[in-house]
């Protein structure tokens, strides 16, 4: 077991077993009028097999480019990049199929990630039946009520969810067909804050009892320490700092990591505020998960 328990010290132990291996990887962009713009450079990177292993940094600073690498969405145009013991650098695009069952990612904005005209049962099969998945319905059941959701609403469209609910869909089609690697994108970002708190431990618990290895994007160090074992610190496209949560956390290396560390406001401390200014709103409201089109996730 390699993901902490949300809120507990981080594991330092990850093992050294990688699931992905990236060596000197750079990605350049051609802009419009011909200039170059260097999105990532030199970057060597390990992520242990089981980690929750987060990526951090400034916005514009490479972490989405990153991620489309490492999920096969994007080529590296210096560097290797190894996947599940599979080198996709060049590998045709028919070839890379077989990432669709080893790695899976949760974006940031489910509305624009879950397609409005599509059910939520189809949705959610979407990854299923790409790879010809038996038992289909069942599973789909399966990862809904895994998420914290009915197996009923399979009827239903996205936007009778709440924010919350619609990620925990997300999630849902993200772990249907089991994979090894999941990745999140910044995927609590446009959460309002106690559902994020509900859905980062969502993504924490789920990440630890199927022994997949997290990779975890967020411009929010507080996030990342409530999640990951292991951190990345990525600032104009290079790899400045990484190491377990604990060290980077107690002993950053870098300046640039310190002033992260300085600026970002504590989940933890955002948490209590927004409790606080709900209690003094409204009594607490009980978990209505599962019941459409009518509320937010509540505590
Ligand atoms: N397809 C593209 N064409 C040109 N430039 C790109 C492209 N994709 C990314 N970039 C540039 O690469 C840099 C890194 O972008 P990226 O989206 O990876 O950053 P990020 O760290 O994910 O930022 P954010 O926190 O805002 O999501 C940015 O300057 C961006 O403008
Ligand atoms: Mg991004």
């Amino acid at each position: 077991m390699t993901a902490p328990t949300p809120g507990t010290a981080p594991d330092a132990s990850a093992g050294d077993d990688p699931v992905v291996t990236l060596t000197g990887v750079g990605r350049t962009f051609r802009r419009s009028g011909g200039q170059q713009m260097t999105a990532l450079q030199d970057i060597d990177l390990t992520i242990p097999r089981g980690s929750a292993f987060g990526v951090v940094g400034e916005s514009g600073s490479g972490k989405t480019t990153l991620m489309r690498l490492i999920a096969g969405l994007d080529r590296a145009t210096s560097g290797r990049v190894v996947v599940d013991g599979t080198d996709i650098t060049e590998l045709p695009e028919k070839k890379l199929q077989f990432l669709r069952r080893t790695l899976q990612v949760v974006f940031q904005d489910p509305m624009g990630s879950l397609d409005p005209r599509m059910r939520i049962g189809r949705i959610v099969a979407e990854p299923l039946s790409v790879l010809r998945h038996s038992g289909i319905e069942h599973r789909v059941a399966e990862v809904l009520q895994q998420v914290g959701l009915e197996a009923d609403i399979v009827h239903r469209y996205p936007h009778q969810f709440s924010g919350g609910q619609r990620q925990r869909i997300s999630i849902a089609r993200a772990i249907a067909p089991d994979p090894a690697v999941l990745i999140a994108d910044e995927a609590v970002s446009a959460l309002d804050v106690t559902v994020r708190a509900q859905i980062l431990d969502l993504i924490a618990e789920i990440a630890a009892r199927r022994s997949l290895t997290l990779i975890f994007v967020s411009h929010d160090l507080s996030v990342i320490r409530r999640v990951c074992d292991h951190v990345a610190v990525l600032q104009s496209g290079r790899l400045v700092e990484t190491g377990t949560t604990a060290q980077v956390y107690t002993d950053p290396q870098q300046d640039y990591t310190r002033r992260l560390l300085a600026a970002v406001p504590r989940l933890a401390s955002s948490l209590q505020m927004a409790r606080s200014r709900a209690a003094a709103r409204k009594p607490t409201e009980s978990p209505t998960l599962g019941t459409a089109g009518r509320n937010e996730d509540t505590e």
